[in-house]
C-alpha cells in the first residue's frame, strides 16, 4: 500500500514539475558541439546580467536579436488586427527560427550553427499564422470568430488574457508564437507537440480563441 501511495506520489510530482522543464526539450542544447563546459542550459537564450534590453519585455535575453524585414500574413482580407512587423517575444524566437542569426550566437559571441529543416520558418511568415498584433475586447467585437481575451477561459487556469497573451497592461496585450508553443516544454506527449502551451487533440488549442 505504502509502495502504491509512493508511486502515486512520485508520478504526481512528476507531472507536476516535468511540465515546463528545458532539460530533455527540443530547446535542451547542453549536448550541443557548441554547449559551454558548464553545462548550463539556460545560457544560450537568459543571462542574470547584462541581458539585451532592446526588445521589450524580454526576460533577462543573452541571444543575439535577428534584424531581418519579413513578409507578413495578409490572409483573406478579412483580418481585423492591423498587421506589423514581428516584435516582443516573437523576435526572440525569430532569432534562431529565421534563420538568419545561428543558434549558438549567444553571450555576445558569434556563432555558426543556423536552424535547418522543418523548424526553419525564414523571413516569409505570410504562411504562419500572424502574430504580434493586439488581440483585445475590441477585436471580439470587429470578429465574432473569436473570443473576447478578457472573459473567455483559457482552459489554464485563468482567461486567454492572463494565460495566452503578452504585455504589461491587462485587457490590452498582443498574441506571440509563445501564446501557442511553451519554449521550455520536454514532456511533449503526442497531444503536445510540438511544445505547444495545451493539448491540441481535436483542435482545442485553436478552439481556445476561436469561435468555430
Ligand atoms: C531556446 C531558448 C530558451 C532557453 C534555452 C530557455 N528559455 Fe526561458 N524563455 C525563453 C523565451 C523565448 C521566453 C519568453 C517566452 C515566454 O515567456 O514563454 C522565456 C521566458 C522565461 C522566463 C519568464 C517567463 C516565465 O515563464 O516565467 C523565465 C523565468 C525563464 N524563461 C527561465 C528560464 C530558465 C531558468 C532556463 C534554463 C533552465 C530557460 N528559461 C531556458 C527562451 C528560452
Ligand atoms: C537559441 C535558439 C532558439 C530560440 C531562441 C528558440 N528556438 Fe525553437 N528551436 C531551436 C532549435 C535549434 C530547435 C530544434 C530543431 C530541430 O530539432 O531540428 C527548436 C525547436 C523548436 C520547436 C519544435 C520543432 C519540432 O519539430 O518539434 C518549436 C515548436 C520551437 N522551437 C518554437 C520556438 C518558439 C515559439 C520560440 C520562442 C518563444 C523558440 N522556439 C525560440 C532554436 C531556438
Ligand atoms: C496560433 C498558434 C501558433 C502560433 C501563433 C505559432 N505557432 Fe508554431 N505551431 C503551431 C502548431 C499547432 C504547430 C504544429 C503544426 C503541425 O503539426 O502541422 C506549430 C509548429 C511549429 C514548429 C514546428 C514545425 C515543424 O514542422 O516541425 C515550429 C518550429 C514553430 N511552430 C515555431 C513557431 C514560431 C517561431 C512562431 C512565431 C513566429 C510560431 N510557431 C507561432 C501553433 C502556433
Ligand atoms: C491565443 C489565441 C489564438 C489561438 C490559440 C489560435 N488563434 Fe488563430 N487567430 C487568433 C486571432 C486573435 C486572430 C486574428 C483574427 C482577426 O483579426 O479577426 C487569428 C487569426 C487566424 C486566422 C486568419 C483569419 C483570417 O482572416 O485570415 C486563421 C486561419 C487562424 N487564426 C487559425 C488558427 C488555427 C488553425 C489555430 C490552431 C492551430 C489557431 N488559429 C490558434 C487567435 C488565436
Amino acid at each position: 500500500m505504502k509502495k502504491i501511495l509512493l508511486t502515486i506520489a512520485l508520478v504526481a510530482l512528476m507531472t507536476s514539475t516535468a511540465f515546463a522543464a528545458i532539460t530533455g526539450s527540443k530547446h535542451d542544447f547542453s549536448g550541443a558541439a557548441y554547449a559551454t563546459a558548464t553545462g548550463n542550459i539556460c545560457i544560450f537564450c537568459h543571462t542574470p546580467h547584462n541581458s539585451d534590453t532592446t526588445v521589450a519585455n524580454a526576460p533577462l535575453w543573452n541571444h543575439e536579436v535577428t534584424a531581418a524585414t519579413y513578409t507578413l500574413y495578409s490572409g483573406q482580407g478579412t483580418l481585423n488586427a492591423t498587421m506589423a512587423q514581428p516584435s516582443g517575444i516573437s523576435k526572440l524566437c525569430l532569432s534562431c527560427h529565421d534563420g538568419t542569426v545561428a543558434i549558438d550566437s549567444f553571450g555576445g559571441a558569434t556563432g555558426t550553427t543556423n536552424i535547418t529543416g522543418a523548424a526553419l520558418l525564414g523571413t516569409d511568415l505570410s504562411n504562419d499564422h500572424p502574430v504580434s498584433f493586439l488581440y483585445d475586447a475590441a477585436l471580439n467585437t470587429a470578429d465574432s470568430g473569436i473570443y473576447n481575451p478578457t472573459t473567455q477561459a483559457s482552459g489554464l487556469g485563468s482567461t486567454i488574457d492572463v494565460d495566452l497573451l503578452f504585455g504589461a497592461t491587462a485587457g490590452s496585450k498582443t498574441l506571440e508564437c509563445a501564446s501557442c508553443h511553451d519554449v521550455h516544454r520536454s514532456d511533449e506527449t503526442v497531444a503536445f507537440q510540438p511544445m505547444l502551451r495545451k493539448s491540441n487533440t481535436a483542435s482545442a488549442l485553436c478552439l481556445t480563441c476561436h469561435n468555430k
